[in-house]
């Protein structure tokens, strides 16, 4: 349902036909958009076996399998998502962060210094390195290093594989057939990592999110089979690596257009104004949603906004255009971290994470791990401000992503009284990200 989003024609549509407009589109059918607070609040508090939301995500089977936590309505989701909890809560989170500060420094390290580069593949880079550290649990370097070359094009969904996805009887055709391939190659390295954590004498005290799953208990007690923790793992890998990379690099194509931003997020993070920089982080998810929309399958008749929708079609929580409306926002094109300052957000007007029952299970990882990025970023690392045009928003599939790829152009930070000039708290032993 990701990819109804084509944000100047929904714009267009808004404008013309109001808070409320159906879309027609082959192949789902009829999509209800909705704009109105009130109704997003309706259907984020709604009955969640009328309000679908694994089945609007069914394209995705072939690639996260049909016992991933996104595929999943009512029961089974239910007892799903109280399984996979615990690690994303804010304690089991926050002992991860330094690995996630670790990861950052060393990736930063290699980073050119004096010429542009698009920081969204270096984001990307850094954000699989954190999930194969903090949820797969890897820390063995050739372990990584195979994983590093297996994973991102099992995340990647590029148009071959969004065909594929949409056509399932192109599997048998090449070049999309060349993708079972891959997939085995990965889901090989997958299974012996869970085969490696289930051996683990210390598995007790890992704190990787295969880890606690390997460890957690169904209500009657029954472990998750390994079928299932590799398409957890894998659906952890698509929602968690592509997005928090592309909200980061979004966060820097912003600041570096900002001027009076940038200095006082980096006056922010060289003090540890932990509240500024989530109110940076905040305010670009806001006006560069990475995801446009939030969607749910009605499995009964229901009334919105004064309409009687019928079962089976679509309904379109249109997160991007209702965070860019001045109804909401005054002056909605500007970008104001001081919206946020007071660390408050309305649930029915801010959501890049979708809401209710299906509320991105890693919002509070992905804002961990954005604060960390933002910080140690900050303090190694001297953003140039440009005055180039605002990067286009691209529409790659299934994210918004930065036109140019949030390129940027860096220097390295002198630590004050420090005559070597060397960055402030350098973790040493932390390897380098993938290049
Ligand atoms: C900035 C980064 C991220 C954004 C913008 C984002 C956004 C979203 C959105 C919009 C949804 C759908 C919510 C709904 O339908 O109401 C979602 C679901 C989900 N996300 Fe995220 N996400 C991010 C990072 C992560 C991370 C880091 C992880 C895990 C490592 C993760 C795991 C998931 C999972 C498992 C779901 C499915 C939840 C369910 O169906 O119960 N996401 N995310």
């Amino acid at each position: 349902m990701v990819w109804l989003g084509m944000q100047p024609y929904l714009d267009a549509c808004h404008r013309r036909y109001g808070r409320t407009f159906t879309v027609r589109a082959a192949p789902v059918g009829d999509a209800v958009y909705i704009t109105d607070p009130a109704d997003v609040k309706a259907v984020f508090a709604g009955d969640p076996a009328v309000y679908h939301a694994g089945e609007s995500n069914a394209i995705l089977d072939d690639l996260i399998g049909p016992s991933s936590v996104l595929m999943l309505d009512e029961v089974q989701h239910r007892r799903r998502r109280a399984l996979m909890t615990p690690p994303f809560h804010g304690n089991a989170v926050r002992r991860q962060s330094e690995v996630m500060a670790e990861v950052t420094v060393a990736e930063v390290d290699g980073w050119p210094i004096g010429r542009p580069f698009p920081l969204r593949p270096r984001m990307q880079a850094l954000t699989l390195e954190v999930i194969l550290r903090t949820v797969i649990g890897v820390h063995d370097g050739d372990r990584l290093a195979a994983l590093r070359r297996a994973l991102p094009p099992l995340a990647d969904i590029g148009p071959m594989l969004m065909m594929r996805l949409m056509y399932p009887k192109l599997r048998q055709r090449w070049p999309w057939s060349r993708y079972d391939r891959r997939q085995a190659v990965a889901d090989t390295l997958l299974y012996a990592e869970i085969e490696h954590a289930r051996r683990d004498p210390r598995l007790e005290e890992r704190p990787d999110v295969l880890a606690m799953l390997v460890r957690a208990r169904d209500e009657d007690g029954t472990p998750m089979p390994d079928g299932e923790l590799r398409d957890q793992l894998v659906t952890l890998l698509l929602a968690g690596h592509e997005t928090t990379a592309t909200a980061l690099a979004w966060t820097f194509e912003r600041l570096v257009r900002h001027p009076e931003i940038l200095q006082r997020a980096t006056e922010a993070a060289e003090s540890g104004d932990d509240e500024y920089l989530d109110a940076v982080a905040k305010e670009s998810m806001r006006l560069r949603p990475v995801l446009f929309n939030v969607a749910r399958r009605l499995t009964a008749p229901v009334e919105l906004d004064g309409y009687r929708l019928p079962a089976g079609i679509y309904v379109i929580l249109a997160l991007g255009l209702i965070q860019r409306s001045e109804r909401h926002y005054p002056e909605p094109g500007e970008f104001r971290p001081e919206r946020f300052l007071d660390g408050r957000v309305d649930p029915s007007t801010w959501f890049p994470f979708g809401g209710g029952v299906r509320r991105c299970l890693g919002a509070t990882f992905a804002a961990v791990e954005m604060r960390i990025v933002l910080r140690e970023v900050l303090r190694r690392m001297e953003l140039a401000v440009t005055e180039a045009p605002a990067e286009r928003v691209r529409m790659r599939h299934i994210t918004l992503v930065p036109g140019r790829g949030a390129t940027v152009t860096v220097a390295r930070r002198k630590v004050p009284g420090s005559a070597s000039g060397s960055p402030r708290g350098d973790t040493s032993g932390a390897a380098p990200t993938a290049r």
